[in-house]
């Protein structure tokens, strides 16, 4: 088992990482209570509730289980507020913690209910999914959509704890570990450069589940994404490097309606996309940019946009809730391993790589 910590001060908590790390469950939340009320939903319950409920068992803790519906289209205020209709009618007080089992939907959803139920109790993030486990566990954003956009009603609240159990994933659709290695090779291409030769010369063995190469990229992954956490918190700064690919990837989400392409199959197109402009615009080299573009597609991930006129791309992109002050600030590579913020692209620049 490998563990790491997200410096935050007070705040600070220790990532888990391997195969039965669910394991781990009852020992953490024994430390500070005893009893816990478990999120999830019938999907994950029946493949990985029982390890979950079998440690929490072991440590002697009372706990419920809460079902939440699942998908995206469900990460709603409504079930945000049966969640905390639940969490009352069960009496659950300021001391019990939420443990969060599922995928990213389950873990914004009950991150966001623990960070407003009597102004906040503990949660434990136990994600499921190759994308909660390198990205949305960690880091403390909790939210759910609105109708009039994605992610826009939520609170920051840091996890106690986060527990990565490599085994989970043996049960995840390909197509959903395809999304989630899209966040992976964005950790390499913006901040870490032999981490992205290792992707490409593992790319074969993450698709085959090994394991140890998975055990490895969710360890760098999430390293890259506490490090940048513990920097910049509140995303004042360096967190929008996490952005890489995703002004692009979110006008795809837009433009084919959510659910058509997952989130993950967005961004891995978005970073060609971002790649190519970074290759107009910040001298990022050709044989860069197509390591990028061939990395992407070993993944398994859609490489080709799909067809927009550029005014639309431009629409899209403007609504997109990272634009500050009128100006559309894009992440990009000046070489792989290295990214950086950029307020003051040309539109031509942009133009031209839309419509190419
Ligand atoms: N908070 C953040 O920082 C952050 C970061 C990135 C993404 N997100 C959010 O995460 C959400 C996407 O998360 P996701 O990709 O995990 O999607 P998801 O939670 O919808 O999970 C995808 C599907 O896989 C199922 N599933 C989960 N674990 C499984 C397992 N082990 N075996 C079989 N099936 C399993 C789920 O029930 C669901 O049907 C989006 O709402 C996005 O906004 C949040
Ligand atoms: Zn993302």
């Amino acid at each position: 088992m490998k563990r790491l910590d997200v410096a935050l001060g007070q705040r600070s908590y220790p990532i888990v990482i391997g195969r039965g790390a669910i394991g781990e469950a009852g020992a953490v939340v024994s430390r500070s209570a005893r009893r816990a009320v478990v999120v999830t939903n019938a999907v994950v319950a029946a493949h990985h509730l029982p390890a979950l409920r079998a440690s929490l068992d072991a440590a002697g803790l009372a706990h419920d289980v809460v079902l939440l519906p699942d998908g995206e289209s469900h990460k709603n205020w409504a079930t945000l507020h049966d969640l905390l209709t639940r969490l009352l009618e069960l009496k659950v007080d300021r001391t019990t913690p939420i443990v969060a089992l599922g995928g990213g939907v389950v873990g914004d959803v009950a991150g966001f209910a623990a960070a407003i139920y009597q102004r906040g109790i503990p949660c434990v993030q136990v994600p499921t999914t190759l994308l909660a486990q390198v990205d949305s566990s960690v880091g403390g954003k909790t939210a759910v959509n609105h109708p009039l956009g994605k992610n826009m009603i939520g609170a920051f609240h840091q996890p106690s704890a986060v527990l990565v159990d490599t085994a989970c994933l043996a049960t995840l659709p390909a197509r959903e570990l395809a999304a989630g290695l899209a966040e992976v090779v964005k950790y390499g291409a913006i901040r870490d450069a032999a981490f992205f030769g290792w992707l490409e010369r593992s790319m074969a063995a993450l698709l085959a589940r090994d394991d140890e190469a998975l055990s490895h990229a969710i360890h760098e992954s999430c390293r890259i994404k506490a490090e940048i956490v513990a920097a910049d918190e509140r995303e004042t700064g360096e967190r929008a490097l996490l952005n890489f690919g995703h002004t692009f990837g979110h006008a795809i989400e837009t433009a084919t309606g959510y659910g058509t392409w997952l989130h993950g199959e967005a961004v891995g197109t978005g970073m060609m996309l971002a790649a190519r402009l970074s290759e107009r615009v910040c001298g990022l080299e050709a044989g860069a940019r197509s390591r990028v573009e061939s990395l992407v597609a070993a993944a398994g991930l859609p490489t080709v946009p799909p067809k927009l006129a550029p005014d639309r791309w431009l629409d899209l992109m403007g609504r997109d809730k990272k634009v500050e002050r009128g100006r559309m600030r894009f992440v990009l590579l000046e070489r792989v391993g290295h990214a950086v913020i950029r307020a003051d692209v040309d539109e031509a620049a942009l133009a031209s790589v839309l419509a190419a």
